[in-house]
């Protein structure tokens, strides 16, 4: 496993619509693995492909430890209800903002071993996985939140 450079925001890489993973193979999985030690290494709740330069569409998270997830070619097949809290991003250091997010969101994604997983996630887990979507369409929190503004250390990055 390796580090990986985290692009910051005014990389025209972070602006690009991510491709779908034609082969979950080996060069896949290592990349997985390196998001991986990335995320943590940075203490961050998620990180996209995009973020470490890659415009793959797929993302892990780690809402809490212990509960590591990833996501290729992840699908929405359902969404609902509204919650608004405070976000940052790797790729923004420095700033949070206030963003709305499903409550309820419903994912079918490839995992590892390209098994298909339905994944129902509620409340912040249910935010993560929403900002990390955003990315794989080159969208980043500060499109979309109504108060942006420095960062007081306490908000989690993805
Ligand atoms: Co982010």
């Amino acid at each position: 496993m390796a580090l990986r450079n985290v692009v910051c925001e005014g990389d025209e890489i972070l602006r690009k619509r991510c491709r779908e993973v034609a082969d979950i193979d080996d060069r896949v999985r290592t990349i997985l693995d390196d998001m991986i030690e990335t995320m943590r290494d940075r203490e961050g709740v998620g990180i996209a492909a995009p973020q470490v330069g890659i415009l793959k569409r797929m993302f892990v998270i780690e809402p809490e430890e212990g509960e590591l997830l990833e996501f290729i070619n992840p699908v929405v097949i359902e969404e609902k209800g509204v919650q608004t809290s405070d976000e940052g991003c790797l790729s923004v250091p420095g700033l949070v903002g206030t963003m709305d997010r499903p409550e309820f969101l419903k994912v079918e994604a490839f995992n590892r071993a390209g098994e298909k997983i339905i994944h129902e996630a509620t409340g912040f887990k249910a935010i993560v996985i929403s900002h990390e979507l955003d990315h794989l369409e080159g969208i980043l929190f500060v499109d979309n939140a109504k108060e942006i503004r420095e960062a007081a250390g306490e908000t989690e990055e993805s």
